[in-house]
């Protein structure tokens, strides 16, 4: 079988009321349980990052862990985690943003980019888009040239890519 014609979402499970009534989960536990599928999800993340040439790839947490950790080490360039809240040691830079009741941050070590470093945040999932805008902005405040933004899954109906303002690929989407 040729890995070009495999669909990824064979292998997402989908959970409906998780974690709360009403909304349906893409569980990307079952795709990194395989180990061909996982395989073909990095090459294709590969394939999609790689153009942007980054010197460095930014992992949200927790999910975003997931696929920046092996894509930086496929191709090449570094890593930099932005975390919640009192994870982080060292100085840190944080940017706040609100959610649909309440609001939360991500923190990034003062010194993790150097200015002007071509950057590629990374996470699981674009939904809302929130996530990744603040990403950005963080990323921004402590001196890195954004140069694009992936993730596995988009929920295209939710409108998320229309939020940001670098360039977004994703391998699969849902029309929700
Ligand atoms: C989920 C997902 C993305 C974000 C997408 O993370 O992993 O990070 O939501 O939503 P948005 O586009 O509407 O911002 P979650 O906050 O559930 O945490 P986790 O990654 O730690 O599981
Ligand atoms: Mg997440």
């Amino acid at each position: 079988m040729t890995t070009a014609k495999i669909d990824l979402k064979q292998y997402i499970r989908n959970i409906p009321d998780f974690p709360k009534p009403g909304i349906l989960f893409y569980d990307i536990s079952t795709l990194m349980r395989n180990a061909d599928a996982w395989q073909i999800a990095m090459g294709r993340l590969a394939a999609a990052v790689a153009p942007w040439a980054p010197d460095m790839l930014a992992a949200i947490e927790s999910r975003g862990f997931l696929t920046a950790a092996p894509l930086a080490s496929r191709l090449g360039c570094g890593l930099v985690m932005l975390r919640k809240p009192g994870k982080l040691p060292g100085e840190t830079v944080s940017h706040s943003y609100d959610l649909e009741y309440g609001s939360d941050s991500l923190h990034i070590q003062a010194d993790a980019i150097q200015p002007g470093q071509r950057v590629v945040v990374m996470d699981d999932l674009l939904a809302t888009g929130g996530t990744l805008v603040a990403s950005v902005s963080l990323l921004r405040k402590v001196g890195a040239d954004v140069v694009g933004a992936a993730t596995m899954i988009e929920l295209t109906g939710l409108g998320g890519r229309d939020r940001l303002d670098v360039p977004v690929r994703t391998l699969v989407s849902y029309d929700e």
